[in-house]
């Protein structure tokens, strides 16, 4: 098949039992690493540009190669969309100029989420579009509900998407949302039609595998789901 690609295999049937354990202890011990100089170099960039916009934000968490950004920056004009993404690589990839409403930034999201928290960024819709699965059940603190910087993450507030073609990843999101905040996300499948968001979507979609994803507003900002 052109677009087969492989679905997820893990040793996991279900959501992760320690999963309440590791929320516990993201939530009790808040992450005390260091920011890596080049997150905050980026960090100072994107707000710097987002000062000048004036514009309400959205992010994408992830963004790899930026498809998605340029796409949520043409779906919602009047946003300053920022996307945010650790692999230069990607991110250098030709995908067309950038419209005045995106900005692209190299960083670790472990330190981008901390540092926009500390300059108080409320962005209306936060993505996080097909995060790594890391789906070995060894591997659950490198999930992004499984790691120290997922409170940081939720406490940004607005309208949260999660997708991916790991049912387990999205529930155990939704499983971490609650235990993290109280707040009930909707879970539902998600087939993209042809519109696809981002090229994991595409690729996935096209080898007939079911997406799933996970909405909701873990702080009221006024944009309902
Ligand atoms: C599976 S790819 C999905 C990319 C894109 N969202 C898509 O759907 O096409 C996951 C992306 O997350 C990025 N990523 C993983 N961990 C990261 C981190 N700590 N900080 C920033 N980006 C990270 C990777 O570089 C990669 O581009």
């Amino acid at each position: 098949m052109q677009h087969a690609s492989r679905v997820v295999t893990s040793n996991q049937p279900g959501p992760h039992t320690d999963l309440a354990r590791r929320v516990q202890r993201a939530l009790d011990h808040p992450l005390q690493k260091p920011v890596a100089e080049h997150s905050q170099n980026a960090f100072d960039a994107a707000r710097a540009w987002l000062d000048k916009t004036r514009a309400p934000l959205i992010l994408d968490a992830g963004c790899g190669v930026g498809l998605s950004t340029r796409r949520l920056a043409e779906r919602f004009p009047d946003h300053a969309v920022i996307g945010v993404d650790r692999s230069e690589s990607r991110l250098s990839r030709e995908h067309g100029a950038l419209a005045d409403n995106v900005h692209l930034a190299r960083a670790d999201l472990v330190d981008f989420w901390r540092l926009a928290q500390a300059a108080g960024w409320a962005p209306t819709r936060h993505y996080i579009l097909y995060p790594n699965p890391y789906p070995k059940a060894a591997h659950l603190k490198m999930r992004w509900h499984g790691h120290p910087v997922f409170p940081t993450a939720l406490s940004l507030g607005g309208r949260l998407e999660v997708r991916s073609n790991w049912r387990v990843y999205i529930e155990e999101f939704a499983q971490a949302v609650k235990l993290a905040t109280g707040v009930t996300a909707l879970v539902e499948a998600h087939p993209p039609g042809s519109e696809y968001l981002t090229p994991f979507e595409a690729k996935y979609a096209q080898s007939g595998q079911p997406l799933w994803r996970l909405v909701c507003e873990t702080l009221p900002r006024g944009e309902s789901v």
